[in-house]
C-alpha cells in the first residue's frame, strides 16, 4: 500500500465513494472528529463553566491559531476567527469607514454573499460598485493589467478571489496587492480555494485582508474559519460586530479599548471544540507533506485529469493548459451539465455544476488517486455515449 493509500485511510467519506468537491467541503479526517468529540467531553469534564476549563480552551485556541498561522506564514496575532470566508469577507467590508462617493472594485469572477455584501453596502453609503473583466484572462491577456486600468483615484477596497471558484485560475496577488497600495486602496482577498490548496506566505504578498474557511481544503470541520488583518492595516478596520472577546475592560468591567490584535474582531462564546478540529486537521495534513508538497500534488493530480478530458471529443475544458490549481472545469458539447453530474453521482462520483459559466466543476486535492481521476474520466464518456 502507498503512503498515500495508507494516509487516505484516516478520511472516512474518502472510502465509499469518489469525490471531487474539496473546493465545496473537504472530508474530514477521524482524527479531527474525535478531537472534537474528545474535546467537548474534556470540557464537560472540567467544568464546563470554570477557570480550569476557561484557562485550558485559551491554551488550545492559541494552539490552533498557530496552527493556521503557519500556514499563511504569518504572526498569530494577525488572526481573527471567523466561521468562514463570507463571515471574514463582511467584517473586513463593513469595517471600512466609507464615504459617500467611495468606489469598491469587485472581479467579475466574486462569490455571490460578496457580491450582496457589495451591494448593501453600496446602498447604505452611496458607494460605487463595479466590476473588472477577469473571467476573459483565464487563457490570455493580464488580469493585473485589467485591474489597474479599472482603479480609480477613489477606490477605497478591491475584493478578489485569490484562485477563482468557477474557473480555477489563480491571480498573481503580489502584483495586485502593489497596485492597489499604489493606489491608496485596501485590498480583500476571498480565500475560499486557496488556503489549504496553494503554499502560502501571506506577509510577502502583502494583502491587507484575507478571508478563509477550514471547511474546504484544509479539511476541517464546517463552522470554523478566519481572516488575516495586515498589522499596518488594522487601524483602518474598525470592528462592526463588538462583543467581550474583542475588547478589553477596566477594573470595573468597562470596556476601554479594542484588544490591541486580530481578536478585536471577535465576538464572543464560539464552538471552540471545533477550532480544535481544524488544528487536528491541518497536522494531518502536515504528516503527509509540506504545503509545497501538497500543492506540486494537487497541479500533479489537475494535469492529469485536465490531459484527459482534454483528449475527449465531446468535452471542452475551461483552460486550454494546464490548471494552476485543483480546480477543473469543463463543458460539455450536447449536454447540460447537471444531467452529467447527477449521472456521475448515480455511480459515487461527486461533482458539481457551476452557472457563470455554465459548467462543470471538478476539484482534485493532493489526497485524489489516479484511478479515481481514471474513473471520473470513465464515467464522462460512458456519458457521452449514452
Ligand atoms: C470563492 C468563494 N467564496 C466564498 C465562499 C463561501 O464560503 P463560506 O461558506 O466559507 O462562507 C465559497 C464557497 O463555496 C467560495 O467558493
Amino acid at each position: 500500500m502507498t503512503k498515500l493509500h495508507h494516509h487516505r485511510e484516516q478520511f472516512p467519506a474518502l472510502g465509499n465513494k469518489t469525490y471531487f468537491n474539496y473546493g465545496g467541503q473537504g472530508p474530514m479526517p477521524q482524527g479531527a472528529m474525535d478531537a472534537i468529540t474528545q474535546t467537548q467531553a474534556h470540557i464537560q469534564h472540567l467544568g464546563p463553566f470554570g477557570n480550569e476549563a476557561y484557562g485550558w480552551i485559551v491554551t488550545q485556541i492559541q494552539a490552533t491559531r498557530e496552527a493556521i498561522a503557519s500556514q499563511l506564514q504569518i504572526p498569530s496575532a494577525t488572526i481573527t476567527l471567523t466561521d468562514n470566508v463570507t463571515v471574514g469577507c463582511n467584517i473586513a467590508m463593513w469595517g471600512i469607514e466609507w464615504r459617500a462617493g467611495d468606489h469598491l472594485l469587485l472581479s467579475d469572477c466574486e462569490h455571490p454573499g460578496v457580491i450582496a455584501t457589495a451591494q448593501e453596502i453600496s446602498r447604505r453609503f452611496a458607494v460605487e460598485v463595479t466590476t473588472c473583466p477577469l473571467i476573459a484572462t483565464l487563457n490570455a491577456g493580464d488580469p493585473v493589467e485589467v485591474i489597474a486600468q479599472h482603479l480609480r483615484p477613489n477606490t477605497r477596497l478591491v475584493v478578489l478571489s485569490h484562485v477563482f471558484w468557477n474557473t480555477g485560475q489563480v491571480l498573481p496577488l503580489d502584483k495586485i496587492s502593489k497596485i492597489c497600495r499604489d493606489n491608496n486602496s485596501f485590498l480583500l482577498v476571498d480565500a475560499a480555494q486557496s488556503v489549504g490548496a496553494l503554499p502560502l506566505n501571506l506577509t510577502e504578498l502583502g494583502v491587507d485582508f484575507y478571508a478563509f474557511t477550514g471547511h474546504k481544503w484544509l479539511c476541517g470541520p464546517a463552522g470554523v474559519g478566519g481572516l488575516y488583518v495586515r498589522p499596518e492595516a488594522r487601524e483602518s478596520l474598525k470592528p462592526t460586530f463588538i462583543g467581550l472577546n474583542g475588547i478589553v475592560v477596566d477594573s470595573q468591567g468597562q470596556p476601554v479599548s479594542w484588544k490591541p490584535d486580530g481578536c478585536r474582531y471577535e465576538v464572543s462564546t464560539s464552538a471552540s471544540p471545533l477550532f480544535i478540529g481544524l488544528k487536528e486537521a491541518i497536522a494531518i495534513h502536515q504528516q503527509w507533506g509540506t504545503p509545497q508538497q501538497r500543492y506540486q500534488q494537487i497541479l500533479h493530480n489537475s494535469e492529469y485529469l485536465w490531459r484527459q478530458l482534454t483528449e475527449l471529443p465531446e468535452v471542452k475544458c475551461l483552460r486550454t493548459s494546464p490548471p494552476e490549481s485543483g480546480i477543473v472545469s469543463f463543458q460539455l458539447a450536447n449536454q447540460k451539465p447537471l444531467k452529467l453530474v447527477q449521472f456521475l453521482e448515480s455511480q459515487r462520483i461527486l461533482t458539481r455544476t457551476i452557472v457563470n459559466p455554465q459548467c462543470i466543476r471538478v476539484t482534485v486535492h493532493y489526497l485524489t488517486l489516479e484511478s479515481e481521476i481514471d474513473q471520473l474520466v470513465a464515467g464522462v464518456q460512458s456519458f457521452c455515449q449514452i
